[in-house]
C-alpha cells in the first residue's frame, strides 16, 4: 500500500477526542502530521486531552486564539496556506464541524489538496449555528466524506455533493468506550465531588444559541435552579465568561460548578450520572454509550438515532419539559449506533484506499 503524507487539523476539545481515535491508526499506514489551529488553547481544554487520550505532539501550532467567527476562520485559514504550500500533504484531515474544520477544508480545498471529512453529513438543519454552516460548507468542499450514521450518507445523497462518502461509524464513540475501564481506573471524580453513583445530574452548556443571548442564558439559569440537587456543571470558558458578565453566576449556589474536565474524569461522571443535560453534540453521543439518558438543551440536534431509541429528549430550555424528561425510566433497549469501537480503522482503511487511487 502506498504511504503518503497526511495533515490532520486539529483545534478544539472535540477534535482532540476525535483524534485520539484517529492518529495512531492512520500512522500505522501514513504519515501523519498534526496541526493544531490553537481555536482551543487553555491546558483544560487543550493539552490535557494530548497527555490523557495519547495523541501525538502538534507538529505545527497555528496560534489562531479567540475571536468572532469570520475573524476566527480567516485567521486560520491565512495562517494554514503557508502551511500547507510547505507540507504539501496528499490529503487534509478535517474533523466535526467548528470553524477550525471549515478554515481547513477551505485552505486545502483551495490549494488543490483532497479533503477527508470525519463525522460528514450530520445536520440540525438549523442555520443559524455556525456549526450547521461549517458543517454544510465542509462537506461541499470535501472528496472524501466519512459519516459516522446511516443518516449522515442519506443528508449527503440528498444533497448531491460531489466527494465519496463512506459509513464508518463515529470515532468518538471508540474513544468512550476503550477509555471506560482507564477512567474508572483513574479517575476519582465521583468521590471527590461527594457524590453518590445514579443519584445526580450533570450539566454542560455552550452554544452560542444558548449562552450568548442574555435572554436565553437566564432561561438556562431558571432551568437549572428547578433541576433536583445534586447537580454538577463543568463550564465552559464561554459559558462562565457569559454568566459572569450577566451577573448570574450567584444564582447558581445550589449547583456544584467545576471548571472544564479532562476526559477521563468527564468520562466517569458521566458515565455515573442519573441523567445528563447538555446542548453539545459529542455528549450526546457519550451519553447514549453509556446508557445514561440524555435531555438536549436545544430544538435541533444532528444525532437523530439516541432521540428515536428512546434516550435523548430534546428539551431546548423548557423548564417543565427538562423536568419531566430528567424524570423519565430511559427504554429497556439500547441498539448499537455507533460502529461498535471500530470506526477509526475503517477511518483508515478508506483513507488507504481513497489515497491508493490518486
Ligand atoms: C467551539 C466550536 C463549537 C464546539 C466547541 C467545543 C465554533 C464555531 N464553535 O465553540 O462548535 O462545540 O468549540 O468546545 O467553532 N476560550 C477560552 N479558552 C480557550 C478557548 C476559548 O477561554 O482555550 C473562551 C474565549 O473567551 C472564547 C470563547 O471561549 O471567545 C469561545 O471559544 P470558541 O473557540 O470561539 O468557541 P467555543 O464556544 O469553544
Ligand atoms: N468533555 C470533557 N470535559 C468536559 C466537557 C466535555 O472532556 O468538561 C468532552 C466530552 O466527553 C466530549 C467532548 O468533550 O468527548 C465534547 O466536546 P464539546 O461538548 O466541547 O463539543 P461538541 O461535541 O459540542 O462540539
Amino acid at each position: 500500500m502506498n504511504s503518503v503524507r497526511i495533515v490532520t487539523i486539529v483545534g478544539n476539545r472535540p477534535q482532540f477526542v476525535k483524534a485520539a481515535a484517529v492518529s495512531r491508526l492512520l500512522r500505522e499506514a501514513h504519515e501523519e502530521l498534526l496541526v493544531h489551529t490553537g481555536q482551543h488553547y487553555d491546558d483544560e481544554l487543550s493539552r490535557v486531552f494530548f497527555d490523557e487520550l495519547g495523541i501525538p505532539a502538534p507538529d505545527r501550532e497555528l496560534g489562531a486564539d479567540s475571536g468572532s467567527n469570520t475573524e476566527q476562520t480567516a485567521r486560520i485559514l491565512a495562517a494554514l496556506e503557508p502551511v500547507l504550500a510547505e507540507l504539501r500533504p496528499g490529503l487534509v484531515l478535517v474533523y466535526g464541524d467548528t470553524n477550525s474544520t471549515l478554515a481547513g477544508a477551505l485552505a486545502a480545498a483551495q490549494a488543490g489538496i483532497p479533503v477527508g471529512h470525519v463525522e460528514a453529513g450530520m445536520r440540525s438543519f438549523d442555520r443559524t449555528m455556525p456549526e450547521e454552516l461549517n458543517r454544510v460548507l465542509t462537506d461541499h468542499a470535501s472528496d472524501l466524506l466519512l459519516c459516522s450514521t446511516q443518516t449522515a450518507m442519506d443528508n449527503l445523497a440528498r444533497e448531491g455533493v460531489s466527494g465519496e462518502a463512506r459509513l464508518v461509524g463515529d470515532v468518538m464513540a471508540d474513544v468512550s468506550l476503550a477509555f471506560r475501564e482507564i477512567a474508572t481506573e483513574r479517575s476519582t471524580i465521583v468521590a471527590r465531588l461527594g457524590l453518590d453513583p445514579r443519584e445526580y445530574l450533570v450539566v454542560t452548556a455552550h452554544r452560542a444559541g444558548n449562552v450568548d443571548h442574555p435572554d436565553r442564558l437566564e432561561r438556562l439559569v431558571c432551568l437549572l435552579e428547578a433541576l433536583p440537587p445534586p447537580i454538577v456543571f463543568p463550564v465552559h470558558p464561554r459559558t462562565r465568561a457569559r454568566l459572569e458578565a450577566a451577573r448570574l453566576l450567584d444564582r447558581l449556589d445550589a449547583v456544584t460548578l467545576v471548571g472544564p474536565l479532562g476526559y477521563l474524569d468527564f468520562l466517569e461522571l458521566a458515565r455515573h450520572a442519573r441523567a445528563i443535560l447538555t446542548d453539545s453534540g459529542g455528549v450526546q453521543k457519550e451519553a447514549y454509550l453509556l446508557g445514561v439518558p440524555c435531555v438536549t438543551l436545544r430544538d435541533t440536534t444532528e444525532w437523530v438515532e439516541t432521540v428515536d431509541a428512546g434516550w435523548n429528549v430534546l428539551v431546548d430550555l423548557d423548564r417543565d419539559a427538562a423536568l419531566a424528561a430528567v424524570r423519565r425510566t430511559p427504554p429497556a433497549q439500547r441498539p448499537e449506533l455507533y460502529g461498535g469501537g471500530h470506526a477509526a480503522e475503517r477511518v483508515r482503511d478508506a483513507v488507504s484506499a481513497y489515497t491508493a487511487r490518486l
